[in-house]
């Protein structure tokens, strides 16, 4: 434990103005971004394709040495206590990394060498985690066999082989159709409530750090834009919205200028999204004004704030277009209209 310093040890991670710049670019792909974890904690990094979340997943679990900054993970210098750090993490990668030519438990036990768990612990460890995430009969299939589900639950167990105190969690559930996702949430709640490990864990999906996390960084061009619980995070845009559609053109104008609107947010053609301070109390004037103006409308959505909206207000661009291309590095840029 040589060089740990009590403030490195009061965090379970601690990063201090970690920067990657990748050979040949000029352009940082993590920018000088400083954070720290506590034990226990499950915290989000959220944010778009590029964001540079895989970047600093792999910074921290040592597998990329960062250009400049500093950080440790459970009071181990990254770039200088390499070994100390693997021998105490779990790591999911974003892309699949278990032997399609083996079955899933010769990929458990595989692994299970590499960190010198004893042959007859792993194989307990082995059919216990198998049994965790329901894949005790495909124990002994090949992996090319496996469903794409199948596949992530055995990503995320071969992950846990070593009873790890940290565990890294790059998209865990990219790809995945939404009733396996939320099968995967809810083995990911259990890790935390069963072994209180600490877990970060990228993601493209609103939903998906809002479920687990407690708390997120919004991170976009390698720079964290904000952190916070998820609830103080929406608690900080301070309003509600009010979705209105219509199929008179010109209506969105006249809507625009109801006196409590305090911003006019991107939205479909023939639908007016509109910031409220809160929408109980606008709702009944704004109906009466649009009554009044002779618009009539076809629907009518009330949204309590979401991460959604916190990441529009926060980069301007909607990240649920981005998220739902999976993979496609698509970029949609929508300018949040100004007030
Ligand atoms: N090996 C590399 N060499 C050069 N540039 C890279 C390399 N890996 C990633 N990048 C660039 O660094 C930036 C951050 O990439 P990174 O993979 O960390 O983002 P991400 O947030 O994980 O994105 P995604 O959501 O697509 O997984 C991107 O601009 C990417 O093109
Ligand atoms: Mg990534």
């Amino acid at each position: 434990m040589s060089g740990i310093t009590a403030a490195q040890l009061k965090h379970i991670i601690d990063a201090r103005n970690l920067t990657k710049v990748y050979k040949g670019e000029t352009r940082p792909a993590v920018d000088s971004i400083s954070f720290t974890i506590d034990e226990g904690e499950v915290y989000g990094l959220l944010g778009p394709n590029g964001a540079g979340k895989t970047t600093t997943i792999n910074m921290l679990t040592t597998r990329l040495s960062s250009t400049s900054g500093d950080a440790s993970v459970a009071g181990h210098d990254i770039n200088r206590h390499s070994i100390n750090i693997r021998r105490i993490i779990g790591v999911v990668p974003q892309d699949m990394t278990a032997d399609e030519d083996f079955s899933g438990m010769e990929n458990l036990l595989m692994v299970a060498s590499f960190y010198d768990v004893p042959k007859k612990i792993a194989v307990e460890r082995a059919n216990r985690l198998l049994q965790m995430v329901d894949l005790t009969d495909a124990a002994e299939k090949h992996v090319r066999e496996y469903s794409g589900g199948m596949r992530k639950r055995l990503e995320l167990i071969i992950g846990l082989i070593n009873e790890p105190k940290v565990l890294f969690l790059d998209e865990p559930t990219l790809g995945l159709d939404v009733q396996t996702r939320t099968v995967m949430w809810d083995y990911i709640k259990g890790l935390k409530k069963q072994f209180n490990m600490t877990i970060i864990l990228t993601s493209h999906y609103l939903e998906e750090v809002d479920a687990l996390a407690d708390r997120v960084s919004i991170v976009d061009h390698g720079k964290i834009i904000v952190t916070g619980t998820p609830s103080e995070l929406k608690a900080s845009l301070n309003g509600d919205i009010i979705t209105l559609g219509f199929r008179d053109s010109k209506a969105g104008d006249v809507i625009k200028s109801f006196p409590g609107v305090l911003e006019v947010l991107p939205s479909a053609q023939g639908t007016m999204k509109l910031r409220v301070a809160n929408a109980d109390i606008a709702l009944p004037s704004l109906m009466a004004f649009v009554f009044q103006k002779g618009i009539s409308l076809t629907t009518l959505t009330v949204q309590k704030p979401s991460l959604d909206e916190v990441f529009l207000r926060y980069t301007g661009r909607s990240l649920r277009e981005e998220g739902a291309a999976d993979g496609f590095k698509t970029m949609i840029n929508m300018r949040r209209a100004r007030r």
